[in-house]
Order: C-alpha cells, then structure tokens, then sequence
C-alpha cells in the first residue's frame, strides 16, 4: 500500500526528537484519526536552521512529518511558509488516497511553529496564517473532545 520511500521514512525517520531551547514549539492535529504532531524549531536570521519532531500517528504521518522538516530545513520562513501538502505528497512519491489527510498534520504542525514564533516575537503575521492558527486551535479542541477525553 506504501511506496518504498514512505516506507523507508517510517522505518527510518529523519529529525525525530526535541530542540531544547526551540524558538517555537507548534502542536497540530488531525481531526480525522485524532493523531498528533509536535514540530521544534531553531529560527536564526528569519531562517530555519534547526527543526525536529514527534509523531504520534500512522507511518504516513511519521514519514510525511520527516519529510516537511527536511524541506523545511534551512529555509526562511517565508519559503517554509509556502509549502504545500501536495509538495510532501509529491516528494514522497505519493501517498495511498485515503492517507492523503494525514499530510495535513505536517504541514499544520510547520504553519503553528511559525505563527507562534511570530507572535511571540511581534512579528508581522500574514492574514493566511492567522487564519490557519485559528482553524488548527479549533481542531485542536474539537480532539480533545472527541479522542482524548
Ligand atoms: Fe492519523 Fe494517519 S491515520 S495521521
């Protein structure tokens, strides 16, 4: 059901683990399974020169949360910030359809970090990401309720 590289990822992620003294921590779930994702981020420069994880979730979210912190390593914010669900599922060789959903968490968990680290440091946040901390907030919520009660 897998391809072989989503199957390489799952059994050997990569940036797995904290960041201590992260920048910016940003959590995200999915409100489909309830799975969730911890993204750390060392932020220098408005560049992302450090990013590592923690999954709690299927070996398509283990190997697409590997993926989005290798795309996103090294790169400004605003470039991390334009990655897409589709560039992970694309640069994963695909993905089995109904595991398509368990992309969103990666790129959810990225777009937190970011906006909190915005936040935190009174930075300009544009009005797409502010939007996309208000959707995740209240998924988040609605998890709680469904999955973890
Ligand atoms: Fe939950 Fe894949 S089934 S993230």
């Amino acid at each position: 059901m897998y391809n072989k590289e989503v199957i390489e990822l799952f059994m050997h992620p990569k940036n797995v683990g904290e960041i201590k003294n992260a920048d910016s921590i940003g959590i995200a779930g999915n409100l489909v399974c309830g799975d969730l994702m911890k993204i750390y981020l060392k932020i220098k420069n408005e560049k992302i020169t450090n990013i590592k994880f923690k999954t709690l979730g299927c070996a398509a979210a283990i190997a697409t949360s590997s993926k989005v912190t290798e795309l996103a390593k090294g790169k400004s914010i605003k470039d991390a910030l334009k990655i897409t669900k589709d560039d992970i599922v694309k640069s994963l060789g695909g993905l089995p359809l109904q595991k398509i959903h368990c992309s969103l968490l990666a790129i959810d968990a990225l777009r937190e970090a970011i906006y909190l680290y915005l936040k935190k440091n009174n930075k300009k946040i544009p009005e797409f990401l502010e939007e996309e901390h208000q959707r995740i907030e209240k998924n988040k919520k609605i998890i709680e309720e469904r999955f973890h009660k």
